[in-house]
This record gives C-alpha cells, sequence and structure tokens, in this order.
C-alpha cells in the first residue's frame, strides 16, 4: 500500500490561487472570458480560482484522455467532452491541474484554435517541468513541483486521493 506525504498545504494553494486570480483579471481587463475546465483534476482548483476572479467570466468543460501507459502518456488525445458553448471568437483560458509530458496541452490548445478562439491560454496550478517533451508556453503556473507523482487537491492516483485537502506526494514503500 502507498502513502502520501504533505507537498503544498491548503493555505499555500489558496494564497497562490488569489495571486493567480488577480493576474488573471488585470491581464483580460475589459475582455470576454471564458475559463475552460480540464476534468477531472482541476474541478476544485477551477472552483476555488473562479470564485477569486472579481469580473464575469463564463465556465466550460472539457474531458480529455490520453492513450498510453500508466506512467506516461504518448500524444495521443482523444476528446471525451466538448465544452458546450461555441468558444469561436472567444477568449479561452484552459485551467489544468498539472502539466507533465505538454502533449495533452499543446492538443487541447490547437483543437480550440483550430475551433475558432481568438485566444487559447492557460492555467495550471502545477508544472513538473523535468518531465516536459513539448516546449510549449504555460501562461500562467501555481507551482512548480519535482519529478513526484502527485496527489490530491482534485488530483487523482488509480482514482485516489482526490478530495485531500493539501497537495501530496504518493510514497510506493
Ligand atoms: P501531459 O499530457 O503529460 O502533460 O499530462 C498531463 C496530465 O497527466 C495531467 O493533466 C494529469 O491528469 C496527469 N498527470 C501528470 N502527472 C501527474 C501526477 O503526478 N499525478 C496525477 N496525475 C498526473
Ligand atoms: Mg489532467
Amino acid at each position: 500500500m502507498e502513502r502520501v506525504e504533505i507537498l503544498i498545504s491548503r493555505e499555500q494553494v489558496l494564497e497562490r490561487v488569489k495571486e493567480l486570480a488577480k493576474k488573471i483579471e488585470e491581464d483580460y481587463k475589459g475582455e470576454e472570458l471564458v475559463c475552460v475546465a480540464l476534468l477531472k483534476g482541476s474541478f476544485i482548483f477551477f472552483a476555488d480560482l473562479v470564485r477569486e476572479i472579481k469580473s464575469p467570466v463564463q465556465i466550460d468543460f472539457m474531458n480529455v484522455s490520453s492513450y498510453g501507459n500508466a506512467s506516461e502518456t504518448s500524444g495521443v488525445v482523444r476528446i471525451l467532452k466538448d465544452t458546450d458553448a461555441d468558444i469561436s471568437g472567444k477568449n479561452v483560458l484552459l485551467v489544468e491541474d498539472i502539466i507533465d509530458t505538454g502533449y495533452t496541452l499543446e492538443y487541447v490548445k490547437k483543437f480550440l484554435s483550430n475551433k475558432g478562439a481568438k485566444s487559447v491560454k492557460c492555467v495550471s496550478l502545477l508544472d513538473k517541468p523535468e518531465r516536459r517533451k513539448i516546449d510549449i508556453p504555460i501562461e500562467y503556473v501555481g507551482f512548480e513541483v519535482p519529478d513526484k507523482f502527485i496527489v490530491g487537491y482534485g488530483i487523482d492516483y488509480a482514482q485516489k486521493y482526490r478530495n485531500l485537502p493539501y497537495i501530496a506526494v504518493v510514497l510506493f514503500d
């Protein structure tokens, strides 16, 4: 059985979420913005983030899956659920839990751009830069994390630990 060790506390996360929301609010001042959560991992981050953005935003959800083995995505991404609303002509802010290889983000950014979005940017709560395979910009990052298996605050290991109120590392011993 694995165990988890706290990496980033709930207080630290909420503090950072406020800072990100403030920056996003300033950058999109006077512009229409659609925040799109990539399910499931970003659901808690998304709910906290949009509540800290004080200007009006639309919200929408996507779900994607990536083929590959358990520890690495292959770059082949499948759209399981597209946004409900038409995003053509809209500024889209993708809300991600964690960027690893970058394959998922690259695919989804292209997908939304091809559908005519005015702009597509990304805010990711976590970034694992050591694992990056694709050089892709992430406009807003909450925290850089080491190359370890991360869970909590929406993020899972085999569908477990999403409900942890903090971010933790899984230890297999
Ligand atoms: P990428 O396409 O390799 O960047 O994969 C990103 C996705 O892989 C994230 O949105 C997560 O769903 C998943 N992922 C990557 N690293 C972790 C981790 O440490 N814990 C849980 N899920 C992860
Ligand atoms: Mg994800």
